[in-house]
């Protein structure tokens, strides 16, 4: 494999990683969720993996081919992700939350189909648990890396989840570009940590989430002196 320039910090490492959409139920033949393809998350379990760590992936529904050599879990809903990081985050090093986790979920999930009436329909929704802020303020974090998906003032909203979510790294997305990010194959994101950030141009998503692993494996390295 052609990563000469890469230090071995990743070897062995236990990296958990979130990706693609959650599916919050309406009823039982319906639901709602968001664009996600899970591409990103994917990709990033992939260069984890050659990058000499131990992978798990925890996937939302997706059309995707699990990577080889890599421990995929496939949940449904926010909550069921939730617990499923929960329950494998332990012996984890290296947490990269890339889901696109839904905020809010219906406050019920109807056991028989929603009929239609002559009224209009309103749904309440509740708020989800945060994955990616719960894993970053566990008694003994791992070093933990966010995403943020954000249409306007990046660097501010970015910065804003770094300190309130206590992370070490986040990756800022800017998806009010329609030709990257959200179900495409190509990405750029600005990646933030507390004392610096870097630049990452468009580029295929494999070869950035190379990139960003990278980065995760040089700053990891700092925190483990
Ligand atoms: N995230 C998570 N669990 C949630 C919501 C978000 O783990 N319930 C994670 C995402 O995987 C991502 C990061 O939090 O790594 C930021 O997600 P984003 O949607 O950009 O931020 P939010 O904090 O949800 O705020 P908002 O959607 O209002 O921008
Ligand atoms: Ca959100």
């Amino acid at each position: 494999l052609l990563l000469p320039d890469v230090p071995q910090v990743l070897a062995g490492k236990h990296i958990t990683i979130t990706a693609g959409p959650t599916r919050e139920d309406i009823d039982p033949v319906r639901y709602i969720t968001n664009h996600s393809s899970g591409k990103m998350g994917y990709a990033l379990a992939k260069a984890s993996q050659q990058l000499g760590a131990k992978v798990t992936l925890i996937s939302g529904p997706v059309d995707l081919t699990p990577p080889e050599n890599v421990k995929t879990i496939l949940v449904s809903s926010a909550q069921d992700m939730h617990n499923t990081v929960m329950q494998n985050i332990k012996d984890s090093d290296i947490f990269v939350a890339c889901a696109a986790v839904a905020d809010y979920r219906p406050k019920q999930n109807a056991t028989q189909k929603i009929k239609k009436s002559e009224q209009e329909l309103t749904l309440t929704f509740v708020k989800n648990p945060d994955i990616l802020s719960d894993v970053a303020h566990l008694p003994d974090p791992p070093f933990t890396v966010g995403f943020a998906a954000e249409t306007q003032n990046l660097r501010e909203y970015a910065l804003g989840k770094l300190s309130r979510k206590k992370l070490n790294m986040i990756a800022a997305n800017d998806v009010s570009n329609k030709t990257i990010g959200f179900n495409s194959e190509q990405n750029a994101l600005t990646v933030f940590w507390p004392k610096g950030e870097k630049q990452l141009n468009i580029a295929d998503k494999n070869l950035l989430a190379t990139q960003l692993m990278k980065i995760v494996a040089e700053k990891f390295e700092e925190t483990q002196t």
